[in-house]
């Protein structure tokens, strides 16, 4: 096999004009020791005696790659560094007696395309401390079809459930619906016997999807985008979000007494314009939700109910498989809301 391999690369580049982004992700073919060359800035923080090296079968397009991948700040910590916040692969080989030879593991998140090198590769090097084996009923492609977005949508399930909501709570919100985060979560909620209201600015072109996802109905995002009262009818026993911003502020205002609404994501924005009332006088909960630090028993435990409880054959419908080549302009579609569902990448395409 050659020493060289295929990944997708952010590099910094030279700002001339003042504007635009300063760091851009392309397709590049690499030698083996890019995995474990370090800088004096950057010293290598995963070396061949530390790390699990992986042939890798596939990754995906979630929101944080777009923005690694096109350049806008706040991802990437160091360039050059290969993207991609998720990986799914088999082990080549490993240091750590933990993992052998020929085995499918899966990990998300921990540092992977942000400071550490990522999965948007054909080979990866990784820690194996928080590494995940994969389970039996999931194939690969399949787990990058879930990937961070249907991994943090069960976190937000878990997280929801912890708070003691059931499937009798009453209704639960899932906003940014046709996105990742969002069509996994209502799979999963769905699938589980929740009734669901699927929040979306696709409302009209995506509705069908949304409903067969297994929403029980649809709403527009314009019914919760403009400013509103810190304290509204109540509408949610609780809410799936992962767009922040003004629509989050109003989902708490609706949220009836002792209800909990999950936070993960900040496609709308990340102020919060709310006040302390839905929380002092409903005993609202708002659950923050982290995929990148899960300790590993949650995240063993988050991919095994993902193994019991996803639909596959919806999976399969929800998401569209691209190769490499293709990343960078997925990475602006995901930015520019187009997306529906995930975005799978095969690695050797
Ligand atoms: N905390 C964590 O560990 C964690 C993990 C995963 C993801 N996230 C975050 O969660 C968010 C979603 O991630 P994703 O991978 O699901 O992204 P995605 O596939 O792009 O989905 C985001 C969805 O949000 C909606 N949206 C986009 N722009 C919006 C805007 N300006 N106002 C209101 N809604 C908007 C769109 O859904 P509609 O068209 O249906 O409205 C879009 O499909 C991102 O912010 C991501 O960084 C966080």
């Amino acid at each position: 096999m050659s020493d060289q391999f295929r990944a997708i690369v952010v590099d910094s580049v030279a700002d001339v004009a003042g504007t635009g982004p300063r760091q851009r992700g392309t397709l590049r073919t690499l030698d083996q020791d890019f995995l474990t060359a370090g800088s004096d800035e950057h010293p290598a923080a995963i070396t061949l005696e530390s790390g699990v090296a992986l042939d890798v079968e596939y990754s995906g397009v979630n929101y944080k790659d777009g923005l690694a991948v096109a350049g806008r700040p706040g991802v990437v910590r160091r360039t050059p560094l290969i993207a991609g916040i998720d990986v799914v692969g088999t082990v080549r080989s490993s240091p750590d007696a933990r993992w052998a030879a020929g085995e499918r593991v899966v990990l998300n998140g921990a540092g992977l395309g942000e400071g550490l090198h990522g999965g948007l590769s054909e080979r990866a090097l990784v820690s194996p401390h928080s590494l995940v084996r994969l389970p039996s009923a999931i194939s690969a492609r399949r787990a990058a079809a879930i990937g961070t977005a249907g991994f943090t949508a069960m976190l937000s399930l878990m997280a929801l459930e912890k708070q003691g909501i059931g499937p009798r709570s009453g209704e639960i919100l899932v906003t940014g619906a046709a996105g990742g985060v969002g069509s996994v979560a209502i799979m999963l909620l769905a699938r589980a016997g929740y009734s669901v209201t699927a929040a979306s600015g696709r409302a009209e072109s995506e509705g069908d999807y949304l409903r067969e996802l297994g929403a029980s109905s649809v709403i527009d995002r314009a019914e919760l985008s403009e400013p509103g009262r810190p304290m509204q009818s109540t509408r949610w026993a609780g809410a799936i979000d992962s767009v922040g911003g003004t629509i989050l502020a109003n989902v708490i205002a609706q949220t009836g007494y002792g209800g909990s609404v999950t936070s993960c994501g900040l496609a709308a924005g990340v102020e919060l314009p709310s006040t302390v009332l839905p929380f002092i006088l409903r005993g609202v909960n708002l659950l923050g939700v982290n995929s990148v630090d899960a300790p590993l028993a949650l995240r063993e435990a988050a991919w095994m109910r993902l193994a019991a409880e996803t639909r596959f054959e919806l999976l399969d419908e929800l998401s569209t498989e691209i190769g490499l080549a293709a990343v960078p302009e997925a990475a602006e579609a995901i930015l520019a809301g187009t997306v529906r569902g995930r975005t799978v990448v095969n690695v050797r395409a």
